[in-house]
């Protein structure tokens, strides 16, 4: 099932005012099973696995394991997968891609340069996510336009240039954090612990930490780089 640029900026314009439920429903009723959920159940993921089980208990997941993530975040996959009683598909690195990067460049190389961080996710995220979307005709994210100054012109349906012209699905991408907590509060959805502690965007151990009062949610988020270099190739726009 492929659509075109036109078809798919047409829906975007008739879903841009519709609650996620509907456009999950939509994506699911014409994709489905080649359309899965790209977790890293962050509170946004967890809110569209909340909804996804309400619409189809079939639905389908994946989740991208560096390999470098925290405890908390494996503690929350685990808790996700036993309440909504669901399979995941966890994808990992290339062995002999990490093994040939540690040997040159270290085990901490993403400190070192922002191309050298660029090189581990590349090859700890968006070389499986290539796998991932293989054979998919869509897939859905937990993006939020308010997230970063990188994301404020997404769309809630989009074609994927950088992913062979698929569907991307990003059925929050109006939400801002306020309404993505009051919804975990309001169904009782599981989150990660993290986000007690003063996280507030959650990807590897290594290059996130909690952020102070006032600081932008992404801050701690390779927090040494500046706001534009902010992205780890899982997302690629075009700036209009
Ligand atoms: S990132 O590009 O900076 O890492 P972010 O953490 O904001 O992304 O997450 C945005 C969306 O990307 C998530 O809602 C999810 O759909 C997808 N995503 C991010 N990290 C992963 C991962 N490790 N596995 C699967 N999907 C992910
Ligand atoms: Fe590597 Fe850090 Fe990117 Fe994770 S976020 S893949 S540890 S550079």
């Amino acid at each position: 099932m492929k659509l075109s640029k036109k078809e798919v900026d047409e829906l975007a314009e008739k879903f841009e005012n519709k609650e996620p439920q509907e456009v999950l429903k939509w994506a699911l009723d014409t994709f489905h099973p080649k359309i899965s959920l790209a977790s890293s159940f962050s509170a946004e993921d967890n809110v569209l696995v909340d909804m996804l089980s309400k619409i189809n208990p079939k639905f389908r997941v994946f989740t991208l394991d560096t390999g470098r993530l925290n405890q908390e975040t494996y503690d929350v996959i685990d808790k996700i997968r036993t309440k909504y009683n669901i399979q995941i598909e966890v994808y990992y690195p290339n062995t002999e891609r990490v093994e040939k990067m540690v040997f040159q460049h270290g085990m901490n190389l993403f400190y070192d340069s922002v191309d050298y961080r660029r090189l581990c996710c590349r090859i700890r995220k968006v070389e499986p996510l290539m796998r991932a979307l293989s054979g998919l005709d869509a897939w859905i994210t937990g993006l939020r336009r308010a997230q970063s100054v990188t994301r404020t012109d997404i769309k809630k349906i989009e074609i994927d240039e950088a992913h062979g012209n698929i569907v991307k699905v990003n059925p929050i991408a109006d939400w801002s954090k306020e309404q993505v907590w009051d919804y975990i509060k309001k169904n009782d959805v599981p989150y990660n612990v993290l986000y007690d502690k003063g996280y507030a965007s959650i990807g590897c151990e290594p290059c996130t930490r909690a952020i102070k009062a006032g600081e932008d949610i992404r801050a701690g988020r390779w927090w040494w780089e500046s706001p534009e270099t902010k992205e780890c190739g899982l997302h690629v726009h075009k700036k209009k």
